[in-house]
Order: C-alpha cells, then structure tokens, then sequence
C-alpha cells in the first residue's frame, strides 16, 4: 500500500512515502536556524514556517519517491502529542489531500511514530521488546506487547533527556538544538573527568533536573568563562551521565522482564555516545538491540507513515474532524 506520512508535531516538516514498510522517500524542512536565536522553539514561528514549507516537502516526497499524488492510497499524519499550532497544520494537509483524492486518512501517535522507525529495517524487530523513547519531550521505557498494546515501565519524573542536553547547552552557551553539539564536542572530552549524579538509580523511573542544577552549580564555583579548554571535559562528563541512566535502566527493565529485545528511538537515539554504550550492554548476544539510523531517530514522518501503513491495512480510518491533541500517552 503507497502510503504518505505527513510529521509536524514540533519544528521539522516532513512527509514521506512507504510502501510495503519499506521507505520510498524521506523529506524533512528543519526549522532550526528560525529558532536558535531564541534558545527553543517558539511555538507561533513553527506553525508559520510549517505552513510555508509544507506543499514543497509534499512535493518533494512524492517526486524523490517517484510517484504521482493520485497514486497514494492512505495518508498518515501526527495527531500528537507536540504543538498544537504546528499539529494542525500537518493535519489540515492530510485531511484536505484524503478527501480531495477520496482516500482514508489515520491520525498516529508521534511517540509510537518513533518506536515504528525501528519497523522500517531490513529486520525488524517482533514483539514483545522494550522500547526507550527519548526525545526533547519524552524519556518513557516501555513494553511492547503488541501494535498500541503498551505497558509504561519508566518515565521521568521532570525533565525529558533531550531537555537536560538542550538546557546545559544553553547555560554553556553552545547554541540549539544543544543534543548534536554536545554530542560532536563531547567526542574529544573525558566522560570519567567530573563526577556528576546519576539519579533513582534503582528506579526504572528517570530524574534530569538534579543534573542540571549540579552543571549550574559547578559553573557558578569555577566562574561561567571556565577555561574554553575545559569545555569538552565538561560535556563528555554531563553526557555520560544521561546515557549512563539511559542504558542502564532501559537494559535492567527488559531483564526484569524477560524480555530479549530493546529498541532505542527518539532524537536522543542520535547520539553517539548512547549508541555506542547500548551497543557495547548487548555485545553478549543476550539481548538484541534496534537502533534506528540517525536521520530516523530525529522527527521524520517515514516512521509516521510506517506504523501507518499498518493501521490502514488493518483497516483503521479517522474520520475529517479528527483534531490534533497536544498531549497523548501510549498508555491509558
Ligand atoms: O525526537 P525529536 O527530534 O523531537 C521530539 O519529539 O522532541 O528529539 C529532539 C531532541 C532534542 O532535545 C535534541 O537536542 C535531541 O533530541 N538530540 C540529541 C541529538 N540529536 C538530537 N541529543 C543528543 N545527541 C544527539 N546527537
Ligand atoms: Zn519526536
């Protein structure tokens, strides 16, 4: 079935076309130089940018796929959780391509649309696993039993992982989004330099604003203009202790529950760091581990299109007064 995904939930547009669970394209308008001058997404720019780029990324996703608009058979689009200003504007496209070309329309979870990237490999995993979501808005472990059939093991209790490298990236002044410039200035620091807490350590449940306050504290005692030389000592350390928590926990839980598959999604997944260390925990072969390539882990809507395809064969239809919701848990 040729099934185009449409993603808007915070600050990239995308679409993409998937077919037969395979992707046939993958377009993504990143609206981040937009936002880096305010430190976040402001929420009133990223609906506007969101209407101005989204009939070109449409476009473009059903050229590099090369299929015509009359040859798509269902449409998947973000319902949310995200921004509800940015959501409707993926949604209105949605509704007004399914009814133009009369054909159904289903609105997707984003954090399922994340765990589904993993669905678009060469080997997909079966259920059940145990899935991390980490994102700028979400650090939840689940387990997978089946399609919209979730158990929430873990959450954090504040901020998500995403937000702790987003804000230490702020007070250090390193820019947005801070995830990838952490990531890229970490590669030459020493995690084992500072000794930063690793919070609930015997909780599946995550805790993130300790850390950063314990960033802020150290920053205040050495004076914010630190040695430049220092700054990737500093980083490393930060970033070992989320992945730390991050693998620890995650791989503890599929334990705990005689689980032998973990999937890793959601933009933190792009860090190398924490891929490396899930990597290294599953090296033993008890544990088989999916990781989605990068350009999957961050917002795209090849992963929306992907669970998507699934919920139209198995004959799932919003009707076209379906409404974007800003908050939506796997679980109820
Ligand atoms: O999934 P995503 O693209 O959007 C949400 O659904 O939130 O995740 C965005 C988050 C941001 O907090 C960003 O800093 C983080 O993912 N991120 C990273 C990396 N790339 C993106 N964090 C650490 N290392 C990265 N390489
Ligand atoms: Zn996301």
């Amino acid at each position: 079935m040729l099934v185009l995904g449409i993603e808007s939930s915070c600050d990239e547009t995308a679409a993409a076309v998937v077919s037969g669970g395979k992707m046939r394209s993958n377009v993504i308008a990143s609206q981040i130089k937009d936002h880096s001058k305010f430190g976040g997404v402001v929420p009133e720019i990223a609906s506007r940018k969101h209407i101005e780029a989204i009939n070109m990324v449409l476009r473009e996703a059903l050229a590099n796929a090369q299929v015509e608009l009359g040859e798509i058979e269902g449409i998947a689009v973000t319902r949310g959780p995200g921004l509800i200003g940015s959501l409707l504007i993926g949604l209105s496209a949605a509704k007004a391509l399914a009814y133009a070309l009369d054909i159904p329309m289903v609105g997707v979870n984003h954090l399922e649309g994340h765990i589904a990237a993993s669905f678009l490999a060469e080997n997909p995993p079966a259920f059940p696993f145990v899935a991390l979501v980490v994102s700028g808005g979400h650090t939840n472990i689940y387990l997978a039993k089946n399609y919209h059939d979730f158990i929430l093991l873990g959450q954090t209790r504040d901020d998500a992982a995403g937000e702790a490298f987003d804000k230490a990236a702020k007070l250090l002044n390193l820019g947005y989004p801070g995830g990838v410039v952490i990531d890229r200035l970490a590669k030459n620091g020493n995690p084992l330099a500072i000794s930063f807490p690793r919070a609930m350590k015997d909780s599946t449940d995550f805790s993130f604003s300790g850390l950063k306050t314990s960033l802020l504290t150290m920053l205040k005692k050495r004076g914010r203009d630190f040695e430049e030389s220092q700054l990737p000592d500093v980083v490393a350390s930060y970033q070992e202790a989320i992945v730390d928590v991050l693998v620890e926990k995650t791989m503890r839980a599929a334990q705990e529950n005689g689980i032998d598959r973990v999937v890793v999604c959601g933009g933190v997944a792009a860090n190398g760091r924490l891929r490396e260390k899930f990597t290294e925990a599953a090296k033993d072969g008890k544990i088989e581990l999916f990781i989605p390539p990068i350009i999957l882990c961050t917002d795209n809507a090849a992963m929306i299109a992907a669970i998507g395809e699934i919920m139209l064969k198995n004959g799932c239809r919003d009707a076209l007064d379906l409404n974007a919701v800003s908050r939506w848990p796997l679980t109820t």
